[in-house]
């Protein structure tokens, strides 16, 4: 006996609803689409195909949508199936002899949504077997909606009658969030765990972080754990210390801002008055921004000490200039060899002493 997928959707995620997911101009049209989608399905836009990349919201948009056309519709057969559960479907109807029921069951729903859809291309007999659901659910007025990680043309392997099914609806994409973006799902995460998140572990990790939606959930994920773990406070300081891997090295904790400092102004030959000084030029703004990184990464000092240490700087103007720094790292090699070579003067000055 074949499990029939739910008639009452246990298998739409209860927090995958549009309440939670948060519009931005990166997703705006896919996220517009598809309430229009929900409200009436197997209207003008059918089949509904939506892509983009990984973690970008692309199930959670899909869950949402049969959320919200049972909500208008509560008599609406709805399903949502991975490709993968699709394709098991199909292999286990076929070694049970159970094709008809397979048949009956995925040809008599109202609003069809398989995700990652990229993933039956080149195995022929599924995408034959989908070619035909996809068409008597058409042909009847059903609606289908589809996601994958890229559009229906770079898709190889993906049988030409299917893709240019595909291209006959609505495409839209959702792409990387903005930083206010970011910004809101952050606090919008933080609300739905009953949790006030500080303006300025907010902008940390906002900006810190350039990637997809997943990671920043993620690293709010990681610095809430370590603050329940440590029962400290959340605060910028410990969400730093949960993102960066290095800030609980063995060394740290027994070198001195003040030798960071003497390493720095030796290194780019500028006075320790100019690095604590107001001067804004790039000769200068380089080295006061190397010192904050290295002595975050090397010292014990709270961002509030490095500011202090710094000549008296706001401790989130010491946030950014870490959070620039560990985002040029990764690309600009002449700021790395900055950063190793005051760190080498460090290690062999205090190896000497
Ligand atoms: N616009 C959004 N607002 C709030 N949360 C979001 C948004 N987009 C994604 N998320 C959250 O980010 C996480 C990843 O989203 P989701 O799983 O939908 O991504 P995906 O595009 O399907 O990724 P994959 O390609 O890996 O399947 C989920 O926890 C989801 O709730
Ligand atoms: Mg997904």
């Amino acid at each position: 006996k074949l499990p029939l997928s739910d008639k009452n959707n246990k298998a739409l995620n209860p927090r995958y609803v549009y309440e939670t997911y948060i519009v931005g101009s990166s997703n705006r049209f896919a996220h517009a689409a598809s309430l229009s989608v929900a409200d009436h399905p197997g209207g003008k836009f059918n089949p509904f195909f939506v892509h983009g990349g990984v973690g970008l919201g692309k199930t959670h948009l899909l869950h949402a949508i049969g959320h919200r056309a049972l909500e208008i519709q509560p008599d609406l057969s709805v399903t949502y199936v991975s490709s993968e559960k699709f394709t098991n479907d199909l292999i286990k109807a076929i070694r049970a002899q159970g094709m008809e029921e397979f048949r009956a069951r995925y040809r008599t729903i109202d609003l069809l949504m398989i995700d990652d859809i990229q993933f039956i291309a080149g195995k022929e007999s599924t995408q034959e077997e989908f070619f035909h659901t996809f068409n008597a659910l058409y042909q009847s007025g059903k609606q289908v909606v589809i996601s994958s990680d890229k559009p229906p043309k770079a898709i190889s392997a993906l049988a030409e009658r299917l893709r240019s099914r595909f291209e006959g609806g609505l495409i839209a994409d959702v792409g990387l969030p903005d930083y206010e973006m970011r910004t809101a799902i952050l606090r919008s995460k933080g609300e739905e765990m009953g949790i006030r998140l500080p303006d300025d572990v907010v902008e940390y990790v906002a900006q810190r972080d350039q990637s997809n939606i997943r990671e920043v959930e993620g690293a709010l994920n990681r610095i809430l754990f370590l603050a329940q773990t440590s029962e400290r406070r959340l605060s910028l300081d410990l969400a730093m210390e949960a993102l960066t891997a290095t800030a609980t090295g063995p060394r740290r904790g027994q070198t001195s801002t003040r030798e960071v400092l003497e390493a720095v102004v030796s290194h780019f030959a500028v006075s320790v008055k100019d690095v604590r000084g107001r001067g804004r030029t790039r000769e200068i703004v380089l080295p006061r921004q190397v010192a904050m990184y290295v002595m975050r990464e090397e010292t014990a000092a709270s961002l509030v000490e490095i500011g202090q240490a710094l000549g008296d700087r706001d401790h989130t103007t010491v946030m950014h200039g870490i959070a620039k720094v560990e985002r040029d790292l990764a690309t600009d090699t002449s700021l790395r060899g900055h950063v190793m070579a005051v760190r080498e003067a460090l290690f062999t000055a205090s190896g000497t002493r």
